[in-house]
């Protein structure tokens, strides 16, 4: 037994020295377990006499619990090593970003329509809306465009197949069909805009058959084209934020709305550069006047109490204006590259506040 002393220190040594729990449980088993060092010399002490015996167990007992205390102090570091690195490991850096970097980008036409609500819903103004497929009806009667009239051949419609009882609908040439369902089913006052799609059968570098209009209906007892110049004015002014843009209330016509105006915005041409603002050329950009005395009878509205102004106008055009884009093609191609380069950073919300 005189080998014990060395037992114990190389035991005591690979205690220290075991780098994980699993590596210190083995450790156990191979010294305490059935087959054990320790226990395996527990076992021989029947072969010896009586006092030999005694002193042996006591020298081998003391070494099992020298063993004992030493594997539960190592465990018990062990154990704190691992919930600290566990700690540092998991901890949270609340002083990071909330959410990773934006990836997609908010289309230009979107980023608009946007920008648009952002400016009206500051005047009062509310977002109505109406379906793509129209009744022919409220896309050109309603409005004062009957069969023979030829604003129905001028806006290149797109009909549908014709039903049982020969009516066809058609694909919204405009946004004003919208004007009458909102008048249906709403009573004075009225203050909506109507951001949405539009049809017609054309094609170019600055006419898609499928593009985007905003149209504007206000209805109540006084609302006159002061209202409608002012509103107007303070739109554009906002829209392509310059303060002092000079706008041109041109006489016009449109069937639905007497006495009509078309509205051009100011800008210059100098050195072949097109600049938004006060110089010598104007750009058309919208149709407007004052809502037809009978498209308000047409809706069960009386004129003679009530009176109003609408608008409407182009919406890939003032975005290309406003942005620069030199054909409009580009916004329905669905180009990643594109968008990464002309979209809108999603978080970057338009307000009047914080700017369009
Ligand atoms: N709907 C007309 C168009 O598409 C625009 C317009 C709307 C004109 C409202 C006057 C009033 O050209």
């Amino acid at each position: 037994m005189e080998n014990l002393e060395e037992l114990q220190e190389s035991l005591l040594n690979r205690v220290a020295t075991a780098g994980d729990l699993e590596a210190l449980e083995s450790l156990r088993v191979q010294a305490l377990g059935k087959k054990g060092e320790v226990t395996q010399r527990l076992k021989t002490l029947g072969s010896l006499t009586p006092d030999e015996r005694k002193e042996a167990g006591q020298r081998l007992n003391r070494v099992k619990e020298v063993l004992t205390e030493a594997l539960d102090a190592r465990r018990a570091d062990l154990e704190e090593r691992a919930l600290e690195s566990r700690l540092v490991n998991e901890a949270v850096d609340v002083t990071l970003p909330a959410r990773p970097a934006e990836v997609g980008r908010i289309h230009p036409i979107s980023q608009t329509f946007e920008e648009l609500v952002a400016i009206f819903g500051e005047m009062g103004f509310s977002v109505a809306e109406g379906p793509h497929i129209e009744e022919d009806y409220y896309n050109f009667t309603a409005l004062n465009i009957h069969e023979a009239h030829p604003a129905r051949q001028e806006m290149d419609t797109f009909y549908m197949r014709p039903a049982a009882d020969g009516s066809r609908k058609v694909l919204r040439t405009h946004t004003s069909p919208v004007q009458i369902r909102t008048m249906l089913s709403e009573k004075p006052p009225i203050r909506i805009i109507v951001p949405g799609r539009t049809f017609r059968a054309d094609h170019d570098a600055t006419h898609s058959p499928m593009f985007h209009q905003v149209e504007g209906l206000v209805i109540d007892k006084k609302s006159h084209m002061g209202h409608l110049k002012g509103t107007l004015t303070a739109f554009c002014r906002a829209f392509f934020g310059v303060d002092d843009l000079p706008l041109r209330f041109r006489p016009s016509y449109f069937p639905f709305t007497e006495p009509s105006a078309e509205v051009d915005i100011g800008c210059s041409r100098e050195g072949g550069e097109l600049k938004i603002g006060p110089g010598k050329d104007w750009l058309e950009i919208l149709g407007s006047g004052m809502v037809h005395p009978k498209v308000l009878a047409n809706c069960g509205i009386d004129p003679n109490e009530y009176q109003g102004f609408a608008f409407g106008m182009g919406i890939e055009r003032i975005a290309m204006l406003k942005y620069g884009f030199p054909d409009l093609r580009i916004f329905y191609e669905t180009d990643l590259r594109w968008m990464k380069h002309y979209g809108f950073v999603p978080l970057e919300i338009p307000s009047m506040v914080r700017g369009m």
